[in-house]
């Protein structure tokens, strides 16, 4: 392993995430108030790009099912959030045959995706040189 230019710091704002990948792998590197944090990009539950989510102080919220993530240690602090309740409604304007399918359907999908584990995500070290973000893969 060895560190590795990966970015401007520029072009990753106070506040913000970007998506990068380099040596085979996908890393969501993060400024907090000035810091800068690199986990892996993928999320632990069913592979977002975490990067394409929002960061809120250091938390990574994902952008599917809204896991959290600790951005300072890779570790997982909530899980994901499977709402058959906000699906359905979508289709309350349906006739009922279409209505009691689509419930269903996605009653199937939910309980299939509530029995996916959810991990932690490896962590990188970061230093900044001048202008450059530097990641250690
Ligand atoms: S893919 Fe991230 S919470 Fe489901």
């Amino acid at each position: 392993m060895s560190f590795v230019t990966v970015a401007k710091t520029g072009e990753i704002p106070p506040g913000t995430m970007k998506h990068i990948e380099i040596a085979e792998k996908e890393l969501c590197i993060a400024n907090v108030e000035g810091e800068f944090y690199a986990i892996g990009d993928r999320c632990g539950h069913e592979n977002a790009s975490l990067a394409k989510g929002t960061l809120e102080g250091t938390l990574v919220i994902c952008p599917m099912h809204s896991s959290k993530f600790d951005i300072t240690t890779g570790k997982k602090v909530a899980g994901p959030v499977l709402e058959l309740a906000g699906i359905t409604k979508k289709f309350g304007g349906c006739p009922e045959h279409v209505r009691k399918e689509m419930g269903e359907m996605f009653e199937g999908i939910t309980a299939a995706q509530s029995s996916i584990k959810t991990y932690d995500l490896p962590t990188y070290d970061v230093k900044i040189d001048g202008e450059n973000v530097l990641v250690n893969v």
